[in-house]
């Protein structure tokens, strides 16, 4: 596990909503480095749970990912979509239009996240890296703990050891399978994988996927 120095960095929720709304505010989709039209790890790792269509999907710092309008249109009748920044969740809904009325689109954070119920898979793409101090991992697991049903599945994908040391201007913690699935020791390490993202901007970042089951 490798961590970038500590910078001036949100430590709190308030902070953390602030910094999060205006790094998508009047911004194009494809103007953040992250931006994927098809989110092919994510889908296949999904795919690979094998869980029913109408089973729940909680897709947490989802940002406008096009992970859930591609969920949908594979026929998955139960997904959320929870972000700090309402403007990527209200990008995902005019995009999805009709199709989404069903979605559901939280602006919440996941370190202190309450939505009442259970999913069948929990998907974090590129948030979990962000968390560089202990409580904040802590706060996340409980999160993810309060969230997840038994038997159900987790997917986390981070930027692994030969990716980027920041993102958004903030440091992140780039993680190995092994450190990846250490942070989840009450879940069995069902699937590690991977992939070379390429920005918007044709530059390459490595990520580091696991796939988790909950006793
Ligand atoms: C690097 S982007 C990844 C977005 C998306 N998962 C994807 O792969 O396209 C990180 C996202 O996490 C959101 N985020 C960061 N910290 C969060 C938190 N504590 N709770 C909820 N969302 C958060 C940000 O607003 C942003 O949309």
């Amino acid at each position: 596990m490798t961590t970038a120095a500590p910078e001036n960095r949100p430590r709190d929720g308030a902070a953390r909503a602030s910094f999060w709304e205006d790094a998508h505010s009047g911004k194009d989709v494809d103007s953040v480095s992250w931006w994927q039209s098809v989110p092919g790890l994510s889908l296949d790792l999904v795919d690979r749970t094998g869980v029913g269509r109408d089973e729940g999907v909680i897709d947490v710092g989802a940002g406008w990912s096009t992970l859930t309008d591609h969920l949908v249109q594979r026929g998955h009748t139960d997904v959320t979509a929870v972000d700090l920044s309402r403007t990527a969740l209200d990008t995902v809904r005019a995009r999805l239009g009709d199709a989404g009325r069903d979605v559901a689109l939280e602006v919440a954070d996941v370190l202190d996240l309450h939505m009442g119920r259970t999913y069948a898979v929990w998907h974090d793409r590129a948030v979990f890296h962000f968390l560089t101090e202990p409580d904040e991992r802590d706060d996340y697991r409980a999160s993810l703990d309060r969230h997840v049903r038994p038997g159900g599945w987790v997917v986390v994908a981070t930027f692994g050891p030969d990716g980027p040391t920041t993102c958004s201007g903030l440091p992140i913690v780039r993680y190995t399978h092994e450190a990846l699935a250490a942070e989840f020791p009450g879940y069995e390490l069902v699937a590690t994988t991977g992939d070379d993202h390429e920005t918007p901007w044709g530059t390459i970042q490595q990520f580091t996927a696991v796939l988790l089951r909950c006793a």
